[in-house]
């Protein structure tokens, strides 16, 4: 029996030494300590040894004990310390080194050329307005005078959402509904997106922006119309800008009219923007149709008014220079970085 303790004790010391992690230490406490482990199975056999021994072999399993269980503590303190130094190590913060940057996101360029359009519509006394992105066929065709074999009500051009309602081919679809909810004078602006059944292509897209105008008052006149698209342009760059105007045809204005800008990017010398005319193309308006007025309730005898009406992504490509129409709609963070 004394020999058997004196060997679990070596046996113990030699193990460990040689224990390596936690894990090893574990299963030492276990096959030494645990409760069928080396050192409880030792006292059961007490019974064996003659009587006279007992105490003393007693007593010398009780400091065996003692000891291994001292070592174990120390064992994994040790562990312990070690475990929290690496986790010191790291967590440790280098003061030396650059903080990061926080990127802050901005406003698309597409909302930002539209917010200093609709600024200087604020300027000349315009409110905003908005209409529904889902409209019916008669508030964006029908009551706008579009004839019923008109081809922009062709399934191939415009998406519709059941035979009677459809997505907004223009902001247009806004014009009745205001006359309709307001009495004269009217002096609104209103931005939307709109969706045409084109080929997705560098100078085309199946949805873009458009911002509409309308002004109807007594004694409204074309003049009020040049005079005000005019004053926009002008306000809008803060310098003086040659326009051009142009007769043109919409099913609800008469006469219709398209304007064009002297090019901003080369001042009318002509340049590969302006495809060497000098000239851009911005927008299409005129003086409300008399049949429009009466649509929405107001008598063409006692009212007249102007309408007008342009694309902002055409724009925003003339003025920030880019080629592709596709780049507003993919989001692209390096693109959108450049603005
Ligand atoms: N809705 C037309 C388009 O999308 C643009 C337009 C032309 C708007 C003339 C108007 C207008 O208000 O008077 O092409």
């Amino acid at each position: 029996m004394n020999t058997l303790i004196s060997q679990i004790e070596q046996d113990f010391k030699s193990e460990l030494s040689k224990i390596q992690d936690l894990k090893d230490a574990e299963s030492l406490k276990v096959k030494y300590l645990g409760k069928k482990g080396l050192i409880s199975d030792l006292m059961p056999r007490l019974k064996d040894a003659a009587p006279e021994e007992r105490k003393s072999l007693g007593a010398l399993i009780n400091q065996l004990k003692t000891i291994v269980e001292e070592d174990v503590r120390v064992l994994f303190q040790t562990f312990l310390e070690i475990e929290q130094q690496k986790a010191l190590e790291q967590e440790r913060i280098d003061v030396t080194l650059p903080g990061r940057k926080k990127t802050l996101g901005k406003a698309h360029p597409i909302h930002t050329f539209l917010e200093q359009m609709i600024d200087t519509f604020r300027q000349l006394g315009f409110t905003v307005a908005y209409g529904p992105d889902v409209d019916s066929d008669y508030y964006n065709f029908e009551g706008l005078n579009y004839p019923s074999d008109h081809p922009a009500r062709d399934m191939q051009d415009t998406f519709y959402v059941d035979p009677k309602n459809l997505l907004r081919s223009h902001t247009s679809n806004t014009q009745l509904r205001i006359m309709e909810h307001s009495k004269p004078p009217i002096r609104v602006v209103i931005p939307g997106t709109v969706y045409r059944n084109e080929n997705i292509s560098a100078r085309s897209h199946v949805f873009f922006h458009q911002v509409e105008g309308l002004y109807i008052d007594k004694n409204v006149s074309y003049g009020d119309l040049i005079a005000t698209l005019k004053e926009f342009w002008n306000r809008l760059f803060k310098k003086q800008i040659k326009t051009r105007f142009r007769p043109s045809f919409f099913p609800f204005v008469e006469p219709g009219l398209e304007m064009d800008i002297e090019c901003s990017v080369c001042s009318g010398s002509g340049c590969r923007i302006c495809k060497h005319t000098g000239w851009l193309e911005v927008l299409g308006g005129g003086m409300v149709h008399p049949e429009v007025l009466r649509n929405g309730g107001l008598d063409p005898e006692e009212y007249s008014g102007f309408a007008f009406g342009m694309g902002i992504e055409r724009m925003a490509m003339l003025f920030y220079g880019v080629t592709d129409i596709r780049a507003f709609a993919e989001n692209d963070i390096r693109f959108l970085k450049k603005f």
